[in-house]
């Protein structure tokens, strides 16, 4: 019978390296906080259990969690072994133990399918993803004896100069069997330069036992990169942009610039659309097909497209659905805007949708068309087919098929 799977995420840490008064966690990654891409990728693998340790600013960070997820606190970060120390009394000894950091957002599913599958084969007690990076610079180094069995791990801090050339690293990724971990862990000490207890010494522990420690080498280095800092963050996000676009493209989606172009992970894009250059597009946007979007567009959260829609040239939606057909060509603003089907929107027109207080919501009927430049006071409503003047400046309602022009 298959062991039961239990996967831990350590979100406990400072994140001292990022210089920032956001816990580490809660930065986003094409808009969505790491937190959340490592519980996504948890959920992928469909265990009997999540844990997610948190420590620093766990408050906040308990906020982006969905109810049902089971939260250790770690209140002093003392190090990865000191959070999985106060994790294993919620966790069955018969079960395997996933090991995820928080920071990882680029991991995928199959990786971690694939290291499970090779613990759970091998038998081993403990399995590590591991990577060989050209430049291994800040993780910690696999160390493994001449039979190629792995011996132990040395992070950066602690390793010789001869150590730090190993270009083999530990992703931090580990399955575990329960019971050889809650035997092993609280002989790990902190006698290192961070002074911390560190989960990566129970790989030594287990090879002076005797122990099997198993192996798997992911193929894509790119997959584990680890966020530490600022600069890492802007790797990511990068890495993880293409990835999103390389979705879209495959299902059809003409995108011209992809340099130039931002999709946030949660967007949808139908095929046949067409995406210009300079164009942000946030995460839960929808976008129909035959669409054609930019350049320059800035698509942001809560905007619904429907099919055949034209939005050129600087034009920014918010809390917006567009009907099919309608266009807005040339430079404008939407804000909390419900538009029909077939709307002509002219040139620099805009939805004045906050009074100082509050935002409110503007309704444009079926075939109306709104003149260049006009602007509409929310709230208000512009009845179908009616036709605003270039200029005017609407404050009350419009009936149907009725034309307003001017500033009253
Ligand atoms: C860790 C590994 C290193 C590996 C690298 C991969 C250890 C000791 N080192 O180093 O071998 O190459 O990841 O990215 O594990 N955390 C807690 N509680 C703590 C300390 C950390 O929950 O007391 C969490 C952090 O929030 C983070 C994760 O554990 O999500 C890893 O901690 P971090 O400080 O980033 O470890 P690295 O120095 O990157
Ligand atoms: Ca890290």
């Amino acid at each position: 019978m298959k062991r039961k799977l239990v996967i831990v995420i350590l979100a406990a840490g400072q994140g001292v390296r990022m210089k920032s008064e956001l816990p580490k966690v809660l930065h986003s990654v094409c808009g969505k906080p790491l937190i959340n891409w490592s519980l996504d990728l948890a959920k992928s693998l469909r265990p009997n259990k999540i844990i997610v340790v948190l420590g620093h600013k766990s408050e906040a960070v308990k906020k982006a969690l969905d109810k049902g997820i089971n939260v250790v606190l770690q209140n002093k970060p003392l190090g990865t072994a000191d959070a999985i120390k106060k994790v294993l009394p919620r966790v069955d000894k018969s079960a395997d133990l996933l090991v995820l950091y928080a920071d990882i957002p680029l991991l995928e599913t199959k990786t971690l399918k694939n290291l499970l599958k090779c613990h759970r084969d091998s038998d081993s007690q403990a399995t590590i993803l591991t990577v060989r990076l050209d430049n291994p610079f800040g993780y910690g180094r696999i160390i493994r004896d001449n039979f190629s069995r792995i011996k132990e791990i040395i992070e950066e801090k602690d390793a010789t100069s001869l150590e730090r050339e190993i270009k083999e690293i530990n992703t931090g990724i580990f399955c575990f069997k329960v019971n050889s971990l809650a035997k092993f862990i609280s002989k790990i000490k902190a006698d290192n330069a961070k002074k911390e207890f560190y989960l990566t010494d129970i790989i030594k522990l287990f090879y002076e036992n005797s122990l099997k420690t198993e192996s798997l080498e992911a193929e894509n280095p790119n997959e584990i990169l680890g966020i530490n800092s600022q600069k890492d963050l802007v790797n990511a996000c990068n890495l993880m942009r293409f990835k999103i676009m390389d979705r879209f493209i495959e299902e059809g989606v003409r995108i011209i610039d992809p340099q130039t172009t931002y999709i946030d992970e949660g967007a949808s894009i139908l095929g046949s659309t067409v995406i210009y250059p300079f164009t942000i597009i946030e995460k839960d946007v929808k976008i129909g097909k035959y669409c054609q979007i930019g350049p320059f567009c800035h698509l942001r959260s809560g905007t619904k497209i429907e099919d055949n829609v034209i939005f050129g040239n600087f034009v920014e939606a918010v809390r917006t659905n567009i009907g099919a057909g309608t266009l807005m060509k040339h430079f404008g603003y939407l804000g909390d805007t419900s538009i029909g089907k077939n709307v002509n929107l002219g040139a620099g027109m805009v939805v004045a949708n906050f009074d100082g207080k509050n935002k409110n919501k503007t309704v444009i009927g079926d075939n109306a068309f709104v003149g260049s430049d006009a602007v509409l006071v929310a709230p208000v409503k512009i009845g179908k087919a009616s036709v605003i003047g270039a200029g005017a400046v609407v404050t009350k309602n419009v009936n149907p098929k009725t034309t307003v022009v001017g500033i009253p």
